[in-house]
């Protein structure tokens, strides 16, 4: 079997992802897109891997925040830790055997949090996820955009914030910035997706944005 897709879910924090990955996962094999045995996998950063479950700890638990933080840096070395290990052991040899991705975030959250949020230099933040990546790029990556103010009140429920969640609301703008920065700039790789309206209609939105991806990867064979 050929090389798989990686398709990313992206956004700020409270946008949805999660409701919509599992119901793009639900929906991919009774779409008629997929090949005969075509496996679909759902994974997310940080964290999918055994080490990368300890990193998501060391990284987003909120009591690291008060006893010594996190220096930015060590922010994005972790993140990229994390990523590195994901590509090498699961995304990598998955896609090499024909399977589907379905990844809730990857290398543009490392763009968006530490480059835009967090301030780190662009070019360096570029460098550091090739390392980590070693070259693997999304296929397709959905951003789902909404406003920090719905967006909380949507994560509102999940009970206490991580780490991440709680910065302020001047950092959670400029993530959503650095997410529509990276959208104008790659507009083959990322799709805006209009995270205000209801979920059922996003999910449309989600299945159209597929369906038509897909006959352009069809095309190109
Ligand atoms: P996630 O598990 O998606 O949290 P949530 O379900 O609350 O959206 O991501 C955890 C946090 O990590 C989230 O605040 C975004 C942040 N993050 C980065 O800052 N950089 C990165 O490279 C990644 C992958 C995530």
């Amino acid at each position: 079997m050929g090389r798989g897709k990686l398709i990313v879910l992206e956004g700020i924090d409270g946008v949805g992802k999660t409701t919509q990955l599992q119901r793009l996962q639900a929906w991919l094999p009774t779409s008629g897109l997929l090949r005969p045995g075509q496996g679909i996998y759902c994974t997310y950063e940080p964290g999918a891997t055994r080490l990368g479950q300890y990193l998501r700890r060391c990284l987003l638990e909120a009591k690291h925040s008060t006893q010594e933080p996190i220096a930015d840096r060590a922010e994005l070395l972790l993140y990229a830790a994390d990523r590195a290990q994901h590509v090498a052991v699961d995304l990598k040899p998955r896609l090499q055997q024909g399977e589907v991705i379905l990844c809730d975030r990857y290398t543009d959250s490392t763009v968006a949090y530490q480059g835009y949020g967090r301030g780190l230099d662009l070019d360096l933040i570029a460098q550091v996820n090739a390392i980590a990546t070693a070259g693997l790029t999304s296929d397709l990556t959905l951003w789902l955009d909404l406003d920090y103010d719905r967006a909380r009140a949507r994560s509102q429920h999940r009970g206490n914030p991580d780490r991440m969640e709680q910065a302020h609301r001047d950092f959670h703008d400029r993530v959503r910035q650095g997410f529509q920065a990276l959208w104008q700039a790659n507009p083959d790789r990322v799709v805006r997706i209009d995270a205000s309206a209801d979920v059922d209609a996003i999910t449309i939105a989600i299945q159209q944005v597929v369906r038509d991806r897909w006959q352009v990867w069809d095309q190109d064979g």
